[in-house]
């Protein structure tokens, strides 16, 4: 039974004193009228074991992984479900049965913004993919094994042969692939997702906005700002856009499935990130 004082959840990295997930969290507990704490923990490589054992102690039951721990916080797990451990990315745990297992919903939650807030559909879609890191790894993945034709495109292009070398196989036997890309199928893309840093807290495009053409669901996985330059430059093309909060209250969202067993209305979600979002911005 859950008491006020218990220990529902919490998220760990460092610096965490931006994370929007005890915002996000709270909001989704608040819909089920669940009583209990959402934490947030500054982590690192360092002290993550004691960390980890002392949520486990008090009977947390999610606990959501960021950066820099998503690989570091593997060793202390009991499981890591197929898809982490291809990624080598674990952003959530759940502790049912005592067992702490690693999930990754980076991917996952991309996709479901792209189909619930974009109108994608990702079974056969020719996808391009901008970037080669973590977040990027998740994403591709996730569209490959929705049946997506995924193309990667990475200004470090040792990054992307990586990504493809490791990640197609998955995606492949899904009936999906994931390939090597260049700019010029953004003209037959259906779905273009920016996965780089490029945008961020900046005017800059991460492609030259004239390659853009009509009817292609963009999803850029920079928040800050909302509505980046390539947004506004999908918008001008008239393309459907789809902003990285989306993917990140749809990650949240899949988290609060494996943790708690439960679906949380992503709506209350989003409006309290927005909120807090807002609220720091005054
Ligand atoms: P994340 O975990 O958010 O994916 P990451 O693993 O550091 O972060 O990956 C960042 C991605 O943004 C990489 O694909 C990076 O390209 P490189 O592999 O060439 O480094 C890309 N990126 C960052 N800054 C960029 C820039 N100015 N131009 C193009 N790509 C950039």
């Amino acid at each position: 039974m859950n008491t006020d004082n218990s220990l529902l959840g919490a998220v760990v990295g460092s610096p965490i004193s931006h994370s929007l997930s005890p915002a996000i969290y709270r909001a989704a507990f608040a819909s089920q009228s669940l009583a209990g704490a959402y934490k947030a923990l500054e982590a690192d490589a360092s002290n993550i074991a004691d960390v980890l054992s002392q949520l486990r102690q008090r009977g947390v039951r999610g606990l959501s992984v960021t950066m820099p721990l998503k690989e570091a916080i593997i060793p202390f797990l009991d499981v890591i479900d197929e898809d982490a451990r291809l990624l080598n990315a674990v952003n959530c745990v759940d502790f049912n049965n005592g067992v702490a297992t690693g999930h990754n919903t980076d991917g996952d939650g991309c996709c479901d913004a792209l189909e619930q807030q974009g109108g994608a559909l990702l079974s056969g879609a020719h996808a391009v993919v901008l970037g080669a890191g973590g977040t990027a790894r998740s994403v591709a993945l996730a569209l490959g094994r929705r049946g997506a034709r995924v193309a990667i495109i990475n200004r470090t292009i040792e990054k992307a042969e990586e990504l493809v070398r490791t990640l197609a196989p998955a995606a492949q036997e899904a009936g999906g692939d994931i390939v090597i890309g260049s700019l010029d199928e953004i003209s037959r893309a259906g779905v273009l997702v920016n996965t780089t840093s490029v945008g961020m807290n900046s005017d800059e495009l991460p492609l030259p906005a004239n390659i853009l053409r009509r009817n292609i669901v963009v999803l850029d996985a920079v928040y800050s700002p909302m509505e980046t330059a390539l947004l506004k430059a999908a918008k001008r093309a008239g393309d459907q856009t789809v902003d990285g909060l989306w993917m990140l209250i749809q990650q949240a969202r899949r988290q609060c499935v494996h943790q708690f067993g439960w679906n949380p209305d992503a709506e209350p979600m989003r409006e309290a990130a927005e909120r807090e979002l807002a609220a720091r911005h005054k």
